[in-house]
C-alpha cells in the first residue's frame, strides 16, 4: 500500500512517517497532552482506556481544543470547545448539534452530525510509547484551514 503517493514523492512518505508523542503512562496520567507532528499541532486525549488524536485548533473558528473538556452526548464522547461550546466526537471527529422538529416544538430536542469537521489521526501504542500518523484521508476537512498554512502556529495563542 502507498496512501500518500510515496514512492512517487519522498516527502509525502517522510510526512505520514509515524512520529512519537510520549510515553503511555504518562499520557494516560495527564488525560492529554499536545504535540507538533510533522509541522501539524495536534492534541492527544486518553479517556475512558482509549487514545485519541485530533488537530488542535477547532475547526469553528481555530479554538484550543486542548483547553476544552470532555463530556458525553448521545452516548459519544466529544470535547467541548471552550470558545464557543462546538461539541466533536473523539472518535470520529464529526460536529454534533441539536435540532428541533419546527412542525413540533414540544418534541424532544434530536442529537444531529455536522459530519466530519475535524481531523482525526492515528494512534498507536508500541511497547509503552505512543505514536501519532498524521491522517492521509482525502477529503477536505473543515479543521485543516487552522492546521495549516499561516494558521498553523498555535504558540501565540496559549
Ligand atoms: Fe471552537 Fe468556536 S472556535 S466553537
Amino acid at each position: 500500500m502507498d496512501p500518500g503517493g510515496s514512492e512517487q514523492d519522498p516527502e509525502m512518505k517522510e510526512q505520514y512517517a509515524s512520529v512519537y508523542v510520549g510515553r503511555e503512562e504518562d499520557i494516560k496520567r495527564s488525560e492529554r497532552i499536545t504535540a507538533v507532528v510533522h509541522d501539524r499541532e495536534v492534541v492527544i486525549f486518553y479517556h475512558k482506556g482509549e487514545f485519541h488524536a485530533m488537530d488542535i485548533r477547532c475547526y469553528h473558528s481555530g479554538g484550543p481544543l486542548h483547553l476544552g473538556e470532555i463530556e458525553e452526548f448521545d452516548g459519544r464522547a466529544c470535547i467541548v470547545c471552550p470558545w464557543h461550546k462546538y461539541k466533536i466526537t473523539l472518535e470520529t471527529g464529526e460536529g454534533l448539534y441539536q435540532s428541533i422538529d419546527p412542525k413540533d416544538p414540544s418534541a424532544k430536542p434530536m442529537w444531529c452530525s455536522k459530519g466530519i469537521k475535524q481531523r482525526i489521526h492515528t494512534v498507536t501504542v508500541d511497547n509503552g510509547n505512543i505514536y501519532v500518523t498524521l491522517s492521509n484521508e482525502p477529503f477536505k476537512c473543515d479543521s485543516d484551514y487552522y492546521a495549516t498554512g499561516i494558521f498553523k502556529n498555535f504558540a501565540h495563542m496559549r
